[in-house]
């Protein structure tokens, strides 16, 4: 095994200044964190406490396994968006060990807007349940909702990736014989009343729980008729006299207690050990903050990135001479196996070869991929269109696209266009994705947008024999600038669900090692490549 040595340290120059410029893009990442922990806001938070209810985090914590982590999806969903109405979009997601399985857990805030699903609660619960599926776990839903948020029907109900995709998945996943288990611990009205309905065992809740297709008002509009709620869907009623239920709980403590039981007796993996002793890098991993440039111009140095994140810092390169933009090599994270791609400058026909071939080897020996974006993207100009970079970047992809080993990406620098793809983008299945708070990414940068746009807009206007001045240029070019620079951050894309979490460098290792020991329990497939342009 090679060992890096890595020379920047709290003593470099650039040290203090770098930790100084982490900490600021930090901070607005933390109080995003508070927001979404906060849930609804105080006086909802004790208006669901005065009915005796728990919250959810709390009945998350409940379900656990004393002293396990919960490894938390999609938790700054929806931050900034629906005027802050649905904090982490009503609805919280991770993988957690319940019973010594590890399962899928989705709880319903009920203090955020009665737990109702807006279009980014659909999606992170669609997205849970795909990592459910990929990494064979069993699902517990945890309900307390008040179902499609009504205004936004449009945005939420009808299409392929809308609410119907959630009953789906829990069929499909019962079929694969992934168990799917419901506690109602609130209400669950209209179509939300399918997700304990469709699962193979649901707990509900006396007095709180409620199963119904139309709750009293709609049945009083309906029909005239008068009903009081819990005759209409309470526990009594579903585990008496319905079946939509099968257990009965006295309240919500003894319903997370039969949920364990019921994990407890079902077929699931538990988190496969590593195959190797695990060994903390020789680097410390709390000084990667201050090798994160703080003028995104530099470059990051990534084998002192690596040397903090890598088992014994030890890595062995594959063709380290050639296509050196990119990083290739094998290690370990926590006792696991990993092939490592991490950019280190732009990519160039030899380096998107290299991965290719890299990607190649590691599914032979199925080894589950890393890759760590810091990509501005692939190389233009006329020497490397005519060299054919096209069909070397197209070969990357194509091995990316169709490598069946597990997948893991983090951008811990930028992420841009075709390069955030051939890096194993959201689009091309990595298991988990995060960004660290400093990342970036857009299909290029903001300025280059805002240059390539002017462009465009003066040779129009030469067309129509007017002049675009520098002036007017400029301030064509502003608000693209502010729009690219706003998109691009990790807490949008946090927010709108592109990536699965913002962690810190610090934290990147046992996040890796936490996903590495999922998939290394979870289901294999074989990897069969496309053809690939020569
Ligand atoms: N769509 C949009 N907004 C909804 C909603 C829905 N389906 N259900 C509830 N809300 C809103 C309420 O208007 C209220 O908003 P406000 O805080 O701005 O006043 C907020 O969510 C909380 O509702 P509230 O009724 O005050 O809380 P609750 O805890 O007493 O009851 C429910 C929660 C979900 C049981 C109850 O609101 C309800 O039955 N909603 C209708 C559910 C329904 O019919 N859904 C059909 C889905 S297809």
């Amino acid at each position: 095994m090679a060992i890096l040595s890595s020379r920047p340290g709290p003593g470099s120059p650039d040290f203090a200044a770098n930790s100084a410029a982490y900490e600021a893009l930090r901070a607005p990442l933390l109080a995003a964190r508070e927001r979404a922990i906060a849930g609804g806001g105080e006086r909802a938070r004790q208006a669901h406490l005065a009915r005796g209810k728990l919250l959810p985090r709390e009945r998350i914590n409940t379900l656990l396994d004393a002293g396990t982590p919960f490894l938390e999806v999609g938790q700054l969903a929806a931050d900034g968006a629906y005027d802050g109405q649905s904090p982490g979009a009503g609805i919280i997601t991770g993988v957690g060990i319940v019973s010594g399985r590890a399962c899928m857990i989705m709880a319903n805030d009920a203090t955020a807007k009665g737990g109702t699903y807006y279009p980014l609660t659909i999606k992170k619960q669609v997205r849970a349940q795909a990592i459910a599926r990929e990494n064979g776990l069993p699902c517990v839903y945890l309900v307390d909702s008040g179902g499609a948020f009504l205004p936004l029907q449009g945005d939420i109900f009808p299409d392929e990736q809308h609410f119907g995709k959630i009953f789906r998945n829990i069929a499909e996943m019962s079929a694969l014989g992934l168990k799917q288990v419901a506690a109602v611990l609130g209400a669950c009205t209209a179509g939300g009343a399918y997700i304990p309905a469709m699962c193979d065992e649901t707990v509900i809740v006396d007095k709180a729980g409620m199963i119904y297709l139309g709750g009293p008002q709609l049945v009083q509009a309906a029909t005239g008729e008068l009903v009081d709620a819990q005759e209409l869907g309470g526990a009594d009623t579903h585990t008496r006299l319905s079946g939509v239920a099968d257990h009965f709980a006295n309240d919500e403590l003894h319903a997370l207690e039969l949920v364990r039981g019921i994990l407890g007796r079902c077929e699931a993996p538990a988190l496969a050990p590593p195959p190797r002793p695990c060994r903390p890098p020789r680097y410390e991993a709390a000084e990667l903050p201050g090798l994160i440039p703080a003028n995104p111009k530099q470059a990051m140095p990534m084998l002192d990135v690596l040397a903090r994140l890598l088992d014994g810092s030890e890595l062995v390169q594959y063709r380290e001479r050639y296509g050196t933009s990119l990083i290739c090599g094998t290690g370990a994270i926590g006792g696991y196996p990993v092939g490592v791609l991490a950019n280190d400058g732009v990519l160039l026909g030899q380096s998107a070869q290299k991965a290719a071939n890299f990607i190649e080897l590691c599914c032979q020996e199925n080894i589950p991929l890393v890759f760590l974006h810091n990509i501005s993207g692939f190389m233009v100009g006329v020497q490397y269109e005519q060299g054919g970079i096209a069909k070397d970047g197209a070969k990357m992809v194509n091995a990316v696209s169709t490598a069946r080993v597990p997948k893991f990406s983090v951008i811990v620098g930028g992420s841009y266009g075709a390069g955030a793809y051939a890096m194993c983008g959201r689009a091309f299945g990595p298991r988990f994705m995060a960004m660290w708070p400093n990342a970036r990414t857009s299909v290029m940068g903001g300025e280059q947008a805002a240059t390539v746009l002017a462009l465009v807009r003066g040779e129009q206007l030469a067309r129509q024999g007017k002049e675009f001045s520098a002036e007017e240029a400029e301030a064509y070019k502003a608000p693209i600038r502010d729009t690219y620079g706003a998109e691009s951050t990790a807490l949008n894309a946090a927010s709108r669900l592109w990536v699965d979490s913002v962690i810190e460098p610090a934290d990147t290792r046992d996040w890796l090692t936490l996903g590495l020991a999922l998939a290394a329990a979870g289901p294999k497939e074989p990897t069969r490549f496309g053809v690939f342009r020569m």
